[in-house]
């Protein structure tokens, strides 16, 4: 009955590990939800109210395919000035989250049997939506000690003629890392000499807590970056699903043409307070959910850092932490959705194992939890580590 396309569709390592957790609760059990991919804050009032005002003045019809036309306005000065570029209003298409953008762009410009280079550990969707395309996901692992960042060189050698594009996620999840000014402006040039396109999804941008944010989509790297955002992880608004591809105008139209067909617009009220959300960047609410993250960051790497055996580097950005314990997997004789049931349930600790991300030996911690849950859960773990 099901189609080979989604027969061959892997299942979220994240659902067994999400059924334990709710098990637990629903028992009594304290549980330190490390496996959030989202803020923990509620969407702030500036937002809430542009939303109902725009219920109550009509906005609950269609609008256009590829959002209405002051949206795209807005996306293409918020993202054009944070990149120093000039983006017109036919470069930028609105879609239901980044996730969507990600998945539209690649159905616009993956043929079958291309090839597509995935810097590992990634985050668990491209593969997924590689091989929807039809496309070929190729994983580089980055090793930990250069902050899971991949160099031409180690991506040289998994080049073929069949190779069309690399991703790049930075901020990164699942590791936090950021590639810096001259790490963006190296891959640029290898994509540039191999002829390959770079998908950038840049969902993290407002979370940099060290290290300089750099972008692709930026002077000569411009024209063959699709650039990915949203407005999920920046604003809290993971619910609503806002999210944005920018790219060169015949792309753009073309996923244009593929949401006619499937999705249509996002939901006109999420537009509306879309812009009401761009227009109010600079609102304290939105600073201090920044400011709270890097407070999380600097108390978790410190606690971290006190794990025997366990390895990471500290995260730039994003809010997670990928912690190598391969020395205890093979201790324990365990893989990492193994060891991550057994800590669930002894301890109460969820974190996610590190196979979803293309990378066996480590698991991922994310810091979207309140501090005093990130101290007790720590200490939780680290007494579970030192049985
Ligand atoms: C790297 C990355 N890209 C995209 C997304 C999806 O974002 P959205 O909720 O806007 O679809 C996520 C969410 O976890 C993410 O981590």
């Amino acid at each position: 009955m099901l189609s080979q396309r989604v027969r061959t569709m892997e299942e979220s390592a994240t659902l067994a590990m999400n059924k334990l957790r709710l098990d637990l609760r629903a028992k009594g059990r304290k549980v330190f939800n490390f496996s959030v991919g989202e803020p923990d804050f509620d969407t702030p009032p500036f937002i809430r109210r542009a939303a109902y005002e725009a219920l109550e003045s009509g906005w609950t019809r269609y609008t256009a395919v590829e959002g209405v036309p002051e949206l795209r306005d807005a996306v293409a000065s918020h993202a054009g000035g944070l990149r120093g570029e000039r983006i017109a209003r036919d470069e930028v298409v609105i879609t239901c989250g980044a996730k969507h953008a990600c998945a539209n762009v690649l159905l616009a410009i993956v043929d079958p049997g291309d090839e597509v280079l995935l810097p590992a550990p990634y985050w668990v969707s491209y593969p997924e939506m590689i091989r929807l395309a039809d496309g070929i996901a190729v994983p580089v692992l980055g090793p930990r000690e250069n902050g899971y960042r991949v160099t031409p060189e180690l991506l040289l050698p998994k080049v073929t003629p069949r190779t069309v594009g690399l991703i790049v996620n930075s901020p990164g999840n699942p590791t936090g890392c950021v590639y810096n000014p001259r790490e963006i402006a190296a891959l640029v040039a290898f994509a540039k000499a191999h002829d390959l396109w770079i998908l950038s999804d840049e969902i993290y941008d407002r979370f940099v807590f060290a290290g300089e944010f750099a972008s692709p989509y930026r002077g000569e790297g411009r024209a063959r970056t699709f650039l990915v955002g949203g407005l999920s992880k920046t604003c809290a608004m993971t619910g609503w699903r806002i999210g944005w591809a920018i790219g060169e105008r015949e792309t753009i139209a073309a996923i244009g043409r593929l949401q006619g067909h499937t999705t249509s617009n996002i939901a006109a009220v999420s537009q509306a307070a879309a812009l009401a959300a761009l227009a109010g960047m600079d609102d304290p609410a939105l600073r201090s959910m920044v400011e709270e993250f890097a407070r999380r960051r600097a108390r978790v790497i410190a606690l971290l850092s006190e794990l025997k055996d366990v390895y990471f580097t500290p995260p730039e950005g994003a809010f997670y932490v990928f912690l190598d314990i391969g020395a205890h997997l093979q201790r324990r004789r365990a893989n990492p959705l193994e060891f991550c049931i057994r800590l669930l349930e002894e301890t109460g600790v969820a974190l996610v194992p590190g196979d979803a991300f293309g990378d066996p030996r480590g698991v991922r911690l994310s810091y979207a939890r309140p501090l005093d849950e990130l101290e007790q859960g720590i200490h939780a773990l680290a007494s579970y580590l030192s049985k």
